[in-house]
C-alpha cells in the first residue's frame, strides 16, 4: 500500500494554507518520487502565498526546492535508485500542477532537475540549492560571466564586478561565484554582514543604506558586471546610475519598478528556472551532475540556516517571516514532522 501524502493546499489566491491529504504519485518515465525530508521557504514561495506574485492555478501546491530520500523511479530512469539521497528542483512554477509542489511528504521530480547529495546534510543541501542556482543562473546563464576554470581566471584580476545586496543567501553566492571565475568583487550590505562577506571572496563591502553609496561606488571605478541581488528599486536606481553616461546592462532579481534611460537594460528573469528550460540543458547537465555536488560538498560557503519545527502546519508563518524580513536565515522545515 502507499504511504499517506500529506500536503499543505493553497485553495484560492492569497488564501491561508490547509494541511490535507494529497495524491501519492507513482513516477513516469524519466520521474522520480522523493520523501521530502527538507523544504527552505524562497521569497518566491512567500511573495506567491500571500500577494499571488505569480499565477497559479488553484487549489495549489507551492514550493520548488526540496532534499529527500528517492522512494521510486520511473521505469526508465537510470541515475537514480529507492534510497539516494537526494536535493531536487521540481517544475512547479514552470508546469504549474500540484503534484510538483514542494510543500508536501512526497514530491514528484524530474530525475533531470535533480542531484546526489551523497551523505550531506539534508537542510544544508535544500538550502544551497534554489539561491545559488538563481545566482549562477543570474550571472552565467543570463549575464554572460564564464563558468569557473573556463578561460584564463588571472585575465579578470583587474576587472571588477559590483553585487548589490549581498547580505541575503543570493547575494553570497552570487559574491561567491564572481570571485571562483576569478573577478574582483565589490559588494554592499549591511555592516553586520561585512566580515562574513570579506571572507568569502568580496574585496571591499560598502553599506547600501550610506548616503554616499553611489559616489562611494563610483569611485571605485567602472564594473564589468553589475547585479542587485535584492532587486529593490533604489538599487536599481544606482546601478542605472553608474553606467551613466556610456549605458549598459545591469542583472536584477526582481522586475519594474523603475523607469531606465534608453541605454540601460535591465536583465531579469525567473534565473532558477533556467536549469527546468530545454534551451539549456547543456547548463542543466552541468549544474546537477558537477557543479551542485561539488557545492553542497563543501566548494561554495553556505549561507546561514535557521531550522523550524512545526512541520506543514508551520510553513504558513514562516513564509510570512521570509516577506516581513523578520526571517535573517533560509528557513528549513521538515514535512515529516
Ligand atoms: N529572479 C529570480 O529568479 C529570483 C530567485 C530567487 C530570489 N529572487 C529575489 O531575490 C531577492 C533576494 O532573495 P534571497 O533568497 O537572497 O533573500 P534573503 O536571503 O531573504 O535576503 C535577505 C537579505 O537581503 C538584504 N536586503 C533586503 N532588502 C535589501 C535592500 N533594499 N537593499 C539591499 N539589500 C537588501 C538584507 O541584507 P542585509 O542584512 O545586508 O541588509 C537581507 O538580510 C528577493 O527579492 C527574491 O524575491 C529572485
Amino acid at each position: 500500500m502507499s504511504p499517506q501524502n500529506i500536503a499543505a493546499w493553497i485553495r484560492s489566491p492569497k488564501a491561508d494554507l490547509e494541511i490535507d491529504e494529497a495524491p501519492y504519485h507513482e513516477p513516469g518515465p524519466g520521474e522520480i518520487l522523493i520523501k521530502n525530508e527538507a523544504i527552505a521557504i524562497q521569497p518566491l514561495d512567500a511573495s506567491i502565498r500571500k500577494l499571488a506574485y505569480m499565477p497559479v492555478p488553484y487549489p495549489f501546491i507551492l514550493g520548488s526546492n526540496i532534499a529527500g530520500t528517492v522512494a521510486a523511479v520511473g521505469a526508465d530512469v537510470k541515475d537514480f535508485k529507492v534510497g539516494d539521497r537526494v536535493v531536487s528542483s521540481t517544475p512547479t512554477y514552470v508546469a504549474k500542477e500540484a503534484k510538483w509542489g514542494g510543500w508536501q511528504r512526497y514530491v514528484l521530480s524530474k530525475a533531470e532537475s535533480t542531484a546526489q547529495i551523497g551523505d550531506a546534510d539534508f537542510d544544508l543541501a535544500v538550502a544551497l540549492s534554489f539561491p545559488l542556482s538563481t545566482a549562477v543562473g543570474a550571472l552565467h546563464v543570463y549575464g554572460g560571466m564564464e563558468k569557473p576554470g573556463e578561460g584564463d581566471s588571472s585575465a579578470h584580476g583587474n576587472e571588477k564586478v559590483l553585487i548589490w545586496g549581498a547580505g541575503g543567501a543570493v547575494g553570497g553566492y552570487a559574491v561567491q561565484y564572481a570571485k571562483s571565475v576569478g573577478y574582483t568583487v565589490i559588494a554592499t550590505a549591511s555592516p553586520r554582514g561585512f566580515t562574513h562577506l570579506k571572507e568569502i571572496g568580496a574585496s571591499e563591502v560598502l553599506d547600501y543604506k550610506s548616503s554616499e553609496i553611489e559616489s562611494q561606488l563610483r569611485k571605485l571605478g567602472t564594473f564589468k558586471y553589475l547585479m542587485t541581488a535584492s532587486g529593490d528599486p533604489t538599487s536599481q536606481q544606482v546601478l542605472s546610475n553608474l553606467l551613466q553616461p556610456n549605458g549598459g546592462r545591469f542583472i536584477s532579481t526582481r522586475a519594474g519598478e523603475v523607469d531606465l534611460p534608453g541605454n540601460v537594460e535591465r536583465v531579469y528573469n525567473t534565473f532558477e528556472f533556467a536549469t527546468q528550460k530545454p534551451e539549456f540543458s547543456e547548463y542543466a547537465q552541468w549544474w546537477y551532475t558537477t557543479y551542485l555536488p561539488k557545492a553542497i560538498a563543501g566548494a561554495v560557503e553556505p549561507t546561514p540556516i535557521e531550522k523550524r519545527s512545526g512541520g506543514l502546519k508551520a510553513i504558513q508563518a514562516a513564509a510570512e517571516d521570509v516577506l516581513s524580513g523578520k526571517a535573517k536565515s533560509k528557513i528549513i522545515m521538515n514535512p515529516q514532522e
